[in-house]
């Protein structure tokens, strides 16, 4: 029989989603929601641990992050959306988890370092921050989620989840929280445009879902290929070489880009007529994309009212939960 597993997953709504969005992690729900039950967060209030200071930044991203949503096809009648601050039970949670950790544990969590170091928080750790994955248990574990898709850098903080299921369980005699499991997606990280190891908006090095034909064409164009290619008719090398790289991600005709790779290392296949070649392939994957999104982002109400609706639903989830952890803390007064 197939297991039923709670599928719980989401993203800080700091930009639009882009390209590695795409292939991390959006196909992968748009697969899952036909399985499981499957919740996607939309996760504002980890989004304001690094962007306190630009609460607007934060708000308007909601809705973008929804419209990019509803456009690869994450359908809100086999998924629920929730907007995580609506989820005042969530940060109840985190509360009682914070007991279950400590400091120094959270200061070795890897995913925490390389994001501290990314932020320049060295010299002074705001401790909303440094606790988020805390508050990422709590998300997880107030719909009891057991499936977890996320991108390679966060498998330690479904790790540290994981310890703090167990804290709860062992202190407390219960098994009110399942472990959850985290899912990589086959194609872990995409590289960004610039031949750096991941695509981020940080980075300004991304194709975004919402890119217009132009700007994709620009994007595209200015991809780094190979240094040494300077002539057509010079050998060209296709590792590291963005173009190629994404065309094993993105192009269904692999017969054709294996040869147009012979060819490019052999000599006499120019760079822009890769890309252009290049350009095709994406714009084709995107144009169906940009049109929903398009129509989504004329009914922004609409749009809001079923991320309503599924915040609505979560909220009964979450108070049947914290039900139990109540009990469980003999806070059940
Ligand atoms: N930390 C995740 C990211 O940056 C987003 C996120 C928040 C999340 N809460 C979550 C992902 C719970 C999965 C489960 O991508």
């Amino acid at each position: 029989m197939k297991k039923q597993e709670i599928v719980l997953t989401g993203d800080r709504p700091t930009g639009p989603l882009h390209l590695g969005h795409l292939v991390g992690s959006l196909q992968n729900r748009v697969k899952l929601q036909d399985l499981y039950k499957q919740y996607v967060m939309i996760a504002d209030v980890q989004a304001m641990t690094d962007n306190f200071e630009n609460p607007a930044k934060v708000r308007e991203n909601v809705m973008e992050v929804m419209l990019d949503y509803l456009a690869v096809g994450i359908d809100p009648n086999k998924t629920d959306f929730f907007i995580q601050s609506m989820i005042p039970e969530i940060a109840e949670l985190t509360v009682f988890f914070l007991n279950l950790v400590t400091v120094s544990r959270l200061m070795r969590n890897p995913t925490v370092k390389t994001e501290i170091k990314a932020r320049g928080f060295e010299e002074s750790i705001p401790a909303g921050f440094l606790m988020y994955p805390v508050s990422q248990a709590a998300d997880i574990t107030i719909v009891k989620g057991t499936l977890i898709p996320v991108g390679e850098d966060q498998i330690p903080v479904i790790e540290q989840t994981n310890e703090i299921i167990r804290s709860f369980n062992r202190l407390y005699q219960v098994n009110v929280f399942p472990e959850a499991q985290p899912l990589i997606s086959r194609v872990a990280r995409l590289m960004g445009i610039d031949g750096q190891a991941k695509m981020s908006k940080s980075l300004s090095n991304a194709i975004f879902l919402s890119d217009s034909p132009d700007v994709l064409k620009k994007r595209v164009m200015s991809m780094y290929t190979d240094q040494n290619h300077i002539r057509v008719e010079d050998p060209g090398q296709i590792e590291g070489n963005v173009v190629f790289t994404y065309l094993d991600a993105f192009d269904p005709d692999t017969i054709k880009v294996a040869e147009f790779k012979r060819h490019y290392q052999r000599g006499g296949l120019g760079d822009v007529k890769i890309k252009q070649y290049l350009f095709d392939v994406l714009n084709q994957l995107l144009t169906p994309i940009r049109e929903k999104r398009a129509e989504y982002a004329q009914e922004r109400g609409e749009v809001m009212k079923i991320l309503l609706q599924g915040t609505d639903r979560v909220r009964q989830v979450a108070a049947q939960t914290m039900s139990e952890v109540r009990t469980s803390l003999k806070l059940n007064y």
